[in-house]
């Protein structure tokens, strides 16, 4: 064998150990049936998920807390050893979940690495819905596979969020590698999938808060319309309720468009000019409120064909859009 031949030789044996280097660590991420879990940040959402994926066979090996309190807590609920670190919690599971507050989930997160808490057969994953995967950097750096498992629903306490997850919404982002772990986690937790491009991310979760919170601003601004007539909030609601859920309904049954009625939908000027007229005199400071979600409102009538672009630019105008 002359010295070519040898060099060939040993590239040859190095070029193939480097694929089986790859492949080893592709396939030291598990793809499916990781069970053990840790719950870092065992509050209303760490608590609720652990505790129905115990139910559900999942092995709940470890969980942190701040407090001790909360670790007393969470460590009865879930049945499992609370840690005062994270990275020593960390280390005990397949599956870490960081379910502290949005805004220390990369610093928890980094804080573990530096520790040595991950390693590359762990999945990483938060539940914020704010935030992508990408804050858990430090985590992908070790090796792990890293996730954003956002339950798209309200945890206020244990039994509340219990009773809330089956069909729940989770939206998945992340390493595509580690979607048939999130897919196992979601279907035992009784929930349904969505998937989220990673840049969209803060669009999803800014949809989310249309949805529900600005909804709570909503009837708060028809509750104190209500309440410059001397009519209680509580009566105020109880007579709405049945107009609010009939349009949710037929939100639901035929869209936002066909579910629209009304007198921006109907084009009729003269009632619009007379509820400017009477906020302006009786609830100003709810004027600009009302302006704006006019505007909006004229553009949903003329896709839903009842006003010509002339007769929705007209109303836009009456509004100051
Ligand atoms: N609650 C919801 O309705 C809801 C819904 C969807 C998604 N999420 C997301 O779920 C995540 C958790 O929310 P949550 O409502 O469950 O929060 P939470 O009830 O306040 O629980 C937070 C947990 O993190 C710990 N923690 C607090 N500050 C910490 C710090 N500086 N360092 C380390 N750990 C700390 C807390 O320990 P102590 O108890 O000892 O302070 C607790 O275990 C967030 O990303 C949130 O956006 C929440």
């Amino acid at each position: 064998m002359d010295a070519l031949e040898e060099i060939c030789i040993i590239c040859a044996f190095l070029s193939v150990r480097k694929v089986f280097y790859f492949r080893e660590r592709e396939c030291a991420m598990p793809t499916k049936g990781a069970k053990k879990i840790a719950i870092i940040g065992a509050g209303n959402v760490g608590s609720v998920l652990g505790y129905a994926l115990k139910q559900k066979g999942y092995e709940l090996t470890a969980c942190f807390a701040r407090t001790e309190k909360s670790r007393q807590k969470a460590a009865e609920l879930l049945g499992c050893p609370a840690y005062e670190e994270p990275e020593k919690a960390a280390r005990q599971a397949e599956i870490v979940f960081l379910t502290t507050p949005d805004r220390v989930i990369e610093e928890v997160c980094d804080g573990i690495a530096k520790q040595g808490g991950f390693r590359r057969e762990q999945i990483v994953l938060h539940t914020s819905g704010a935030h992508s995967s990408e804050i858990l950097s430090a985590a992908k750096e070790a090796g792990t596979g890293v996730l954003s498992f956002h339950p798209l629903q309200t945890f206020p306490g244990l039994e509340a969020g219990l009773r809330a997850l089956p069909g729940t919404f989770f939206a998945v982002e992340g390493d595509e590698k580690v979607f048939k772990v999130a897919e196992e986690l979601v279907e035992a937790l009784g929930g349904r999938s969505l998937a989220i491009p990673t840049e969209m991310k803060p669009l999803y979760h800014a949809a989310a808060c249309v949805a529900c919170n600005y909804l709570s601003t909503l009837m708060d601004v028809a509750l104190r319309m209500y309440g410059v007539m001397d009519v209680s909030a509580e009566q105020a609601f109880a007579s709405l309720s049945p107009l609010i859920h009939g349009t949710l309904r037929n939100i639901g049954e035929m869209g936002p468009e066909k579910a629209l009625t009304g007198p921006v939908a109907r084009g009729d000027l003269s009632t619009i000019e007379a509820h400017l007229k009477s906020i302006k005199a009786l609830a100003p400071e709810l004027l600009t409120f009302y302006n704006c979600l006019g505007v909006y409102t004229a553009d949903l009538a003329y896709r839903k064909g009842t006003l010509s672009r002339e007769q929705a630019e007209q109303l836009k105008n009456l509004l100051g859009g």
